[in-house]
């Protein structure tokens, strides 16, 4: 297994180019199966759940070919609409083809994603949605059997209340309801910019979807879609990321490519912790001179406080001047990062889903393990910000969800490197 090794304690300085981002590949790739035409998709990033992805839809028969940051996905038509266990244990969003095949094939059998390491992921808000729309769905064998009877004419739009804020939830029944006959409307949908990526594909394939973006979505199916291009927006959490990383350690960054929008309350958290941001079309630029000062975090929904900006921000409240509050209000187990973190001299003390973090002068490097991909993140974060060296094992999990990590932030001046 692939290992970072990190000689920490350097200030980050210099410039990168922000990636596609995950969130918005990853659905945007399955609204591929709802048409028989190509879908051209550009700046996808090359990471570890987009091929994981690309593998599960040829699996189905979609043709895929991919050149760099672009990638042409084509279901001229559909062979299988199945999504085995080995592919979905491996990555959730697999989830995100029920809907797209239910709309496609009126059929689907897909496995259920089982737990993960921040919490039991449940589906039961996707199962309520697609059932509302006419769908039949058993769960046996630990797979979802889902149908919907041909003589009704296939999906039907409802009007679906989320009862909680999902964002795959929203992202599959939005896909349903683009090929479901009438209008769909989802009330308490999420509002993360990965969701209004997702409606600009659909709408560029001819979908009729307003309010995306907002937490009521208005959905009016269409008897096909066509074929598109889409440029997959910037990842705003791999921004996020690297803007932390340099307010931990000091130093002055500036990242291309990116959509500062979609990151507003990370930036003013960052701003709030000392950092001085500067914002010029797709460029951010971030100085920090002085060690920062400690900022409470309270995750939400968007445009709240990103939960995959939670890790990264604890590795930043440890070497802060004063206390930080972290309070994680979405996953239930998403605070492992806290514990390796301690190993590097960190002074956290865990209650319930709150996180006090009293910063330290500096952190000392020492072996620590990853556990899923953002509690690696903060775990970089923090070997970058340790005196000596630290060692972050199991990185598999930084592959799914950032390009060409240690290039980045070798990149940036930082002394990593990856040893198998
Ligand atoms: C998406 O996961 C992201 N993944 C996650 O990013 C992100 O952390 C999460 O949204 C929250 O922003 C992708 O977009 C591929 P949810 P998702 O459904 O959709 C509960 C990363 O690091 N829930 O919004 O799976 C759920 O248990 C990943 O890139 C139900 O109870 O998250 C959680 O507590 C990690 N029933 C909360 O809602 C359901 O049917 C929010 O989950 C669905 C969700």
């Amino acid at each position: 297994m692939d290992k970072l090794r990190i000689t920490g304690g350097r200030p980050l300085e210099g410039e990168i180019r922000v990636s596609g981002a995950k969130n918005a590949a990853l659905p945007i790739m399955c609204a591929a199966l709802l048409t028989s035409k190509p879908l051209v998709l550009t700046n996808v990033p090359a990471l570890r759940d987009v091929s994981t992805m690309t593998r599960l839809l040829s699996e189905m028969g979609v043709q895929a070919e991919r050149s760099a940051g672009r990638l042409v996905l084509h279901a001229a038509s559909v062979k299988e609409p199945t999504a085995s266990y080995d592919l979905v244990k491996t990555m959730r969003a697999s989830v995100l083809v029920l809907g797209p095949l239910l709309a496609r094939c009126g059929r689907a059998k897909v496995s259920l994603p089982g737990g993960c390491a921040i919490g039991a992921r449940p589906v039961d808000q996707h199962v309520k949605g697609l059932e509302a729309m006419g769908a039949t769905i058993a769960i046996e064998h630990g797979y979802m059997h889902a149908s919907v009877r041909s003589s009704d004419g296939g999906l039907r739009g409802a009007r679906i209340v989320m009862d909680l804020v999902t964002v795959t939830g929203t992202e599959n029944l939005m896909m349903a309801a683009a090929l479901a006959e009438g209008e769909t409307l989802i009330e308490n949908a999420a509002r993360e910019p990965e969701v209004l990526d997702l409606a600009r594909c659909l709408g560029a394939m001819g979908a009729k979807i307003e309010g995306a973006g907002s937490d009521v979505i208005r959905i009016t199916g269409t008897a096909a879609l066509g074929g598109a291009q889409h440029q997959v927006m910037p990842d705003r959490i791999e921004t996020g990321t690297y803007l932390a990383a340099a307010a931990a350690t000091g130093g002055r960054i500036r990242l291309t490519g990116a959509m500062a929008s979609s990151l507003d309350a990370t930036l003013d958290k960052l701003r709030e912790a000392g950092a001085r941001i500067a914002v010029e079309g797709t460029s951010i630029t971030l100085e920090m001179t002085e060690r920062p000062a400690a900022v409470s975090v309270r995750t939400a929904p968007f445009p709240g406080f990103a939960t995959d900006m939670q890790a990264q921000f604890m590795a930043l409240a440890t070497v802060a001047r004063g206390t930080a509050v972290i309070t994680e209000t979405i996953f239930e187990n998403r605070f492992m990062h806290a514990l390796e973190m301690q190993r590097l001299g960190a002074d956290i003390r865990l209650e319930g889903n709150t996180a006090v973090v009293n910063g330290v002068e500096r952190l000392q490097g020492a072996r620590v393990m990853a556990t899923d991909l953002r509690a690696s993140a903060g775990l970089v974060i923090a070997g970058l910000v340790a005196e000596g060296e630290t060692v972050v094992d199991r990185i598999y999990h930084l592959d799914r969800g950032y390009e060409t990590l240690e290039k980045k932030l070798s990149a940036l001046g930082a002394r990593v490197e990856r040893v198998s």
